[in-house]
This record gives structure tokens, C-alpha cells and sequence, in this order.
């Protein structure tokens, strides 16, 4: 039995991605919770002929604790697309208070769950989570992912495009690391499963690993103003949560890229920080993944120069993004204390005793 949740159920991507988990006989519960649409979605789903037992929720009665109880995988694609001149960056001001407050009725509800965040910016909306697991006391690092499985799935088709064989696109498996945006986002094409030809050119190498950092771009100008990608990121999103369920019931030697907080293996995250040369709380690798979460964080192997260069040319903007929230949280405090004082200038004066 396996209770899945979709947070932001009713968007471009909850829709799709809900159902494919809906599609999927490993799943026995789906509950659905956005802020709109979630009956009629999970009403149109549960007609469909598998065993998952589909329900809508809204934020009225309870909605979020309702949809949340019982839950061990709660996937997160609510917020706010990109739209065309936006930056994930853009994002965080908006997405960071939904994946906030969403991250706040886990903690509470079902703190053992493992959460999927898909919401955007990735880099920053991870250590948004673990900081509002951290001020409940329920953080575990092993539980907390960040998908970056678009860009493996990308880097798939890519590569086999120009292998000149689209068939072999579900095969083709490229390690993707760093992080999930732009430059942070970071291919190690010598690595893959099917080697590039050899006659690559170094144009053509670099095009595809540009392709592949900014491939998001591609899908919000060809939309138009119309979001950013929606069913490729439900497909995505829908393989990673597979993969985390099977490892929840107990299938081994489970491994996949995903964004992580590097304390979920200490010993793996120590090698990786000295690989890296850095210091990092969060960093995507390929992590094994087993019925209580993470089980290794794997080192990156062997790297080309250029592969290095990329993973250094990461580090700056990674930084900047997982740093953000520690900043974002310390204006909170003040904001939050200076109201505070304004409403009880008694709490102000020093105590007499
Ligand atoms: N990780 C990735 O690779 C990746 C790829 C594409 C998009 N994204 C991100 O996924 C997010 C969703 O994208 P989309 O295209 O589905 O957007 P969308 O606007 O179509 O859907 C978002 C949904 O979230 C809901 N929502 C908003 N606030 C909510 C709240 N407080 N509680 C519950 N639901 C809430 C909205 O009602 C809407 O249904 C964006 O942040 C986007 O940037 C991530």
C-alpha cells in the first residue's frame, strides 16, 4: 500500500503527473490538494480502470492535513511557472511562501513522508524545506529530494538525437549533476551510457551541454507566455516518484541524480565536498535509494577538464541560491520581531528582575 500526494494537483504539471502516479499499480492512494480544481481532476482520474484510490482536496476543511495524513510520498509542483525574461531566480519570491507553508503542513502532518519538490528554484526550494522541517524538529536529510530528473530525461533525448537513433533515447542514461538551473545544472557526457560519436566537433559538444543547462528555456519561448514545461516535467517527475517508491518497498541498487542536503550520507557528502572543492550543504549526485530514503550519496567518478571547469563554473550561483534562503529567513525573523514589538512595545523593555 502506498499513499502518494501531489501538491498543486490541478496545475500544468499536477495534471499530468497525477495521472501518471494515477497510471502507476504501485500506487493504492492518491490524494490531490491545490488551491483550485482538485474535485473535478480527482473526479476525471478515478474513473480510470487502477487501483489507486484517487481524492481531491481544498484548502477549506482542513483540506491540506486531510490530503497529507498517512502520506509517504508527497511530490510538490505547486507555484508559479516561469514566464519568457524570467529567471528561476525570479521565482523564489513567489514560490519560496507556497513551498513554505505547504512544507509547514507536512512537518505536521506527515513529518516521515519522503518529500519530492518540484517547484522552483529547485536549489533554493529544497533548503526551504529542510529549514521549516529543522524549526519543527523533524528534519531528516535522507527524506528531502529535489528533482533534477528533467535534465537526465533531457540529456537522454538530446544524446540520442545526436547518436541519430531516437530509439535508444529510453536507454541512454546521463548523469547529471550540480544543480537545477542554468550553469548549475551540469552533464557528464563522458559518461554516458552510449558514447557521443567521436567526430563531435567541440562546438557541437559544448551546444549540447548548453542545450541541455538551458533546455527549459526552449519549451517557456516556445509557449509563448503559456508557462514553462509541463508534461516533460510530469514524465520526469512521475519516474523519480516511481523510482522512490520502489526503493520504499524494498528494491535495491535504486540510483538517481536528485538535489540533496549532503548530511543525508555523511561520509558520501564529505568525499563529495572534497571532489568538488567545496563546502556545499546541497548538491546534486547520484544517490542510492532505499526504503528509509537516502542510502549513499555516490561520488561524481571521473571527470574530462571540461567537466570540471562545469562543476566549478556551478559552485558561485549554487551558493548564492542555497544562501538565499538563510538570508530570506533572517529578514523573515526581523520583519516578524519588529511587528512583534510594534503590536507589544512591552516586549521591548528589559526585564525589571
Ligand atoms: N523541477 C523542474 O524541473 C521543473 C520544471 C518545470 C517547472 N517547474 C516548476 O513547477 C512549478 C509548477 O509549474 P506549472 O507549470 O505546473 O504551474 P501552474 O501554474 O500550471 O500550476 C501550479 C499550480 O500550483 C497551484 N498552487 C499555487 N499556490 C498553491 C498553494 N499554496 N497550495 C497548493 N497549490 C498551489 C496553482 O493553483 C496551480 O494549479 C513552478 O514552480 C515551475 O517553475 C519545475
Amino acid at each position: 500500500m502506498v499513499k502518494a500526494v501531489v501538491l498543486g494537483a490541478a496545475g500544468g504539471i499536477g495534471q499530468p503527473l497525477s495521472l501518471l502516479l494515477k497510471n502507476n499499480p504501485l500506487v493504492t492512494s492518491l490524494s490531490l490538494y491545490d488551491i483550485v480544481n482538485t474535485p473535478g481532476v480527482a473526479a476525471d482520474l478515478s474513473h480510470i480502470a487502477t487501483p489507486a484510490k484517487v481524492v481531491g482536496y481544498l484548502p477549506p476543511d482542513d483540506g491540506l492535513k486531510k490530503a497529507l495524513a498517512g502520506a509517504e510520498v508527497v511530490v510538490i509542483p505547486a507555484g508559479v511557472p516561469r514566464k519568457p525574461g524570467m529567471t528561476r531566480d525570479d521565482l523564489f519570491k513567489i514560490n519560496a511562501g507556497i513551498v513554505r507553508d505547504l512544507a509547514t503542513g507536512i512537518a505536521t502532518t506527515a513529518p516521515k513522508a519522503f518529500v519530492l519538490v518540484i517547484s522552483n528554484p529547485v536549489n533554493s526550494t529544497v533548503p526551504i524545506v529542510a529549514e521549516v522541517f529543522k524549526k519543527h524538529g523533524v528534519f531528516d536529510p535522507k527524506r528531502i529530494f529535489g528533482v533534477t530528473t528533467l535534465d537526465v530525461v533531457r540529456a537522454s533525448t538530446f544524446v540520442s538525437e545526436i547518436i541519430g537513433d531516437l530509439s535508444l533515447a529510453p536507454s541512454v542514461t546521463v548523469p547529471v549533476v550540480g544543480g537545477h538551473s542554468g550553469v548549475t545544472i551540469v552533464p557528464l557526457l563522458s559518461q554516458s551510457s552510449h558514447p557521443l560519436p567521436s567526430s563531435i566537433s567541440k562546438e557541437d559538444h559544448e551546444a549540447l551541454v548548453k542545450r541541455i543547462q538551458f533546455g527549459g528555456d526552449e519549451v517557456v519561448k516556445a509557449k509563448d507566455g503559456a508557462g514553462s514545461a509541463t508534461l516533460s516535467m510530469a514524465y520526469a517527475g512521475a519516474e523519480f516518484a516511481v523510482k522512490i517508491i520502489k526503493a520504499l518497498k524494498g528494491e535495491k541498487g535504486i540510483v538517481a541524480p536528485t538535489f540533496v542536503n549532503l548530511s543525508a550520507d555523511k561520509s558520501g557528502g564529505d568525499a563529495l565536498k572534497k571532489e568538488i572543492g567545496k563546502d556545499l550543504d546541497y548538491f546534486s549526485a547520484p544517490v542510492e535509494l532505499g526504503p528509509d530514503g537516502v542510502v549513499s550519496i555516490r561520488s561524481l567518478g571521473t571527470l574530462t577538464d571540461n567537466e570540471k571547469e562545469l562543476v566549478k563554473a556551478a559552485i558561485p550561483e549554487l551558493e548564492t541560491n542555497i544562501e538565499k534562503v538563510r538570508e530570506t529567513q533572517s529578514k523573515y525573523l526581523l520583519v516578524t520581531l519588529t511587528l512583534l514589538y510594534r503590536a507589544y512595545p512591552s516586549l521591548h523593555r528589559p526585564s525589571s528582575r
